[in-house]
């Protein structure tokens, strides 16, 4: 790649078709059966060969220092290539934060991808997963974001080839607060049912669609086990849930018109400062 190239890659949200708690493991994580499957969604990085490398983003807030998961992500690049990778990254955030749509695990990802593109380092998809789940449990997926069952701490990633012509419209929810995943995890301990809440697997094009957080966070988080029970009633809705340890829901509906309706109804009855995102479902 000549010196002055800006290289261009996006990273896509994830949502949990399905999350599963099957145990507690000794080293503080938790065993998961999770189903996986990319948004049309994405953050936009921007790579550009430099004398160091940096990160620049656009929205306030997220750290662009050591702790900011792409710099991790080159790092750990760095770790096994043995030598800098310098690059000036740009990342532009669409994906919100705290918000279980894994959107800086993929960032975290797309950086693993484009450093091994751009310098030319032909590490197989083995090894980038190796350095991927040094990262974070979420991050190996985004590598090959294929509809995915993910298993183990979530790195272990087996694609699900009967599903990959899967799609639906969706709408996305977010309040403004956030959930971290690891206080999400802390609160199994503790969570109980909310009365008229419900809890139990929905059945979609044979997908069994149900998040064992859900208990945990709304226990903490009423409104979200509200806004859930308010979706389900909503005219085109076929399923909705909280995206892995939230704070956002989803909504799968029979049209996209539906899914923009479930948006602007949202924020007219339920609040005003909700976030939202009208998409689709694993894109093809
Ligand atoms: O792997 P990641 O850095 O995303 O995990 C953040 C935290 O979430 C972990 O430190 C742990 O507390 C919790 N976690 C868990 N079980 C998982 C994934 C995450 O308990 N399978």
């Amino acid at each position: 790649m000549s010196k002055g190239t800006t290289t261009t890659y996006l990273a896509p949200a994830k949502i949990n078709l399905s999350l599963r708690v099957t145990g507690k493991r000794d080293d503080g994580y938790h065993n998961v059966d999770i189903l996986m499957a990319k948004l049309d969604l994405t953050d936009s990085l921007d790579f550009h060969n430099s004398r160091t490398t940096t990160l620049q983003c656009d929205m306030p807030g997220v750290p662009t220092d050591e702790s900011n998961l792409v710099i991790k992500a080159v790092r750990e690049f760095e770790k096994a290539y043995g030598r800098k990778a310098k690059q000036k990254i740009t990342l532009t955030k669409n994906i919100p934060h705290g918000a279980g749509l894994g959107g800086g695990s993929a960032d975290a990802a797309i950086t693993l991808r484009a450093c091994n593109d751009i310098i030319g380092t032909n590490y197989s998809d083995e090894e980038l997963s190796t350095m991927a789940a040094a990262l974070g449990s979420d991050v190996p997926f985004f590598l090959n974001p294929v509809i995915s069952r993910c298993t183990g701490r979530g790195e272990i990633v087996t694609p699900e080839p009967e599903l990959a012509e899967w799609s639906s419209p969706i709408v996305l929810l977010k309040p403004q607060f956030a959930v971290s995943t690891p206080s999400a995890y802390k609160l199994l301990r503790g969570a109980h049912r909310i009365k008229g809440v419900n809890y139990n697997p929905q059945v979609i094009d044979g997908i069994k669609l149900v998040n064992e957080l859900e208990r945990a966070v709304f226990t903490k988080f009423p409104v979200l086990g509200f806004t859930k029970m308010w979706l389900l009633g909503q005219p085109g809705v076929r399923a909705a849930l909280m995206c892995g340890s939230g704070s956002t829901l989803f909504a799968l509906t029979e049209t996209p018109e539906q899914a923009l309706a479930v948006a602007e109804a949202a924020r007219a009855e339920l609040d005003p400062t909700l976030w939202s995102y009208c998409g689709r479902v694993n894109p093809q």
